[in-house]
């Protein structure tokens, strides 16, 4: 392959800023597809998909959309991705806007012709729509087509407008209880959930709940070798395994990561990836990580005193072990602070420097909940405690193989 050739494939390949949009390249997640698959082909069922930011729940949607109608020919799937700004009616209006028809209309007059126009559905309807409008719109659709919709990002909405709620639950509550062949899927990141079924508890036995876990390492390896076998190209297999340890699950980071590692290698000639182009890769990525994860990192772990130990304990957060919902206690702190610094801490050595992180002087970059002596700590952004240990392991903070 050219150079210039390479060089372009590369960008379409690894898209750590862009979801996948190509079953090509969407790697594992069958368990997750064969469970939307299951609420698509079940009457009445619903679903809800979740998980934390960046692990791919975008990218599920997306291929899900491409082959719902390869699980049932008589399926229309289509996709809204809702924003901050939308309202109950402006998301349905947008799904029903994806529906299109074809009228046959008849000119008058003396050479009167046929023609056929295109219109969306949602031209047929009121502008504001009130729950009974998409009922009734609903319904004259099943007649002609098996519907899934998914509303993606709905976590945007649910947090800006708190009138959506109990429509929108009596909307899939009705849709359950009619067994309409329609189903939608809500994707976000978790919050919503528990506020959208506490409006009626009956729709919780009609919504299943798939939880987007982050990726195994067989999975991220996958996303690895697909990319370079579409770019004609080897890794290492150290380097492989350097970038499945850094990414933890998230494919954004292997996104990120095998971007510019690949780059690296294809600006050097070479169509063999190793771990010198891995290393160059890592620290380009953190210099382009987002703004304000690096300056949020700098303000917390900046001292004017030299002996300072903000970045051992910071990396050590980062480290420590962490619950269901990623929360870890200081004492969870203590054995990793060991392995960063080859000495060991008390908590009292470092319980000022976890306060800190969650004052406002620091950025509050770490959130603390919990009385006094069962304090639990939590990154406030998953990715920032992401970019700790990549930045911790390129300093040489923490040898790669000490990362779980
Ligand atoms: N199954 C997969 N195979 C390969 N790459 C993936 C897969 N899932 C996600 N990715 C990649 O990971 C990155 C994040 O994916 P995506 O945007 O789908 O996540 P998300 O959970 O929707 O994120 P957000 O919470 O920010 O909306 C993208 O670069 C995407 O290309
Ligand atoms: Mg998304």
């Amino acid at each position: 392959m050219e150079f210039a050739e390479r060089h372009d494939l590369l960008n379409k390949t690894f898209t750590p800023r862009s979801p996948v949009n190509q079953r090509q390249l969407f790697s594992g997640r069958i368990d997750q597809l064969a469970k939307v698959q299951r609420a698509v082909e079940s009457p009445g069922t619903h679903a809800v998909l979740y998980g934390e930011r960046g692990v791919g729940k975008t990218s599920l949607a997306n291929v899900a959309e491409q082959i719902a109608p390869i699980w049932n020919s008589e399926t229309i799937a289509l996709k809204v991705t809702c924003n901050s700004n939308d309202t109950y009616s402006t998301i349905w209006r947008r799904a029903f806007s994806k529906i299109t028809f074809s009228e046959k209309s008849q000119s008058v007059g003396f050479l009167s012709e046929t023609s056929i126009n295109t219109r969306s559905f949602a031209e047929t309807l009121p502008q504001e729509l009130t729950s009974d409008d998409v009922e009734n719109a609903l319904q004259r659709l099943k007649k002609h087509a098996r519907l899934f919709i998914i509303f993606d990002e709905f976590d945007r909405v649910f947090q800006a407008s708190s009138t959506l709620t109990l429509p929108f639950s009596d909307t899939i509550k009705s849709l359950s209880d009619n067994n309409y062949d329609i189903t939608v899927l809500v994707v976000g990141v978790a919050d919503f959930i528990g506020d959208l079924i506490a409006q009626h508890e009956s729709i919780e036995r009609a919504i299943v709940q798939i939880p987007m876990p982050r990726m195994s390492s067989v999975e991220i390896g996958q996303i690895i070798d697909t990319g370079a076998a579409r770019l004609e190209m080897a890794i290492e297999n150290p380097a492989r395994q350097q970038i499945v340890k850094l990414s933890q699950g998230l494919p954004y980071i292997t996104h990120l990561i095998a971007l510019h590692s690949f780059q690296e290698a294809i600006t050097n000639n070479d169509a063999n990836v190793n771990k010198g182009h891995v290393s160059i890769g890592i620290q380009t990525a953190l210099d382009e990580w987002q703004a304000s994860i690096k300056t949020d990192y700098v303000k917390a772990t900046t001292s004017v005193q030299k002996k300072n130990i903000f970045r051992e304990v910071l990396l050590a957060c980062a480290l420590a072990e962490v619950d269901e919902i990623g929360y870890f206690a200081a004492a969870d702190v203590r054995s990793p602070l060991r392995e960063v610094t080859g000495q060991s801490y008390d908590i009292p050595n470092f319980a000022r420097h976890l306060k800190e992180f969650s004052s406002e002087n620091r950025g509050k970059i770490i959130e603390r909940t919990g009385q006094a002596k069962r304090l639990r700590y939590r990154f406030n952004n998953p990715l920032m405690r992401t970019y700790v240990i990549i930045r911790g392991v390129a300093e040489g903070m923490i040898p790669l193989e000490k990362i779980r």
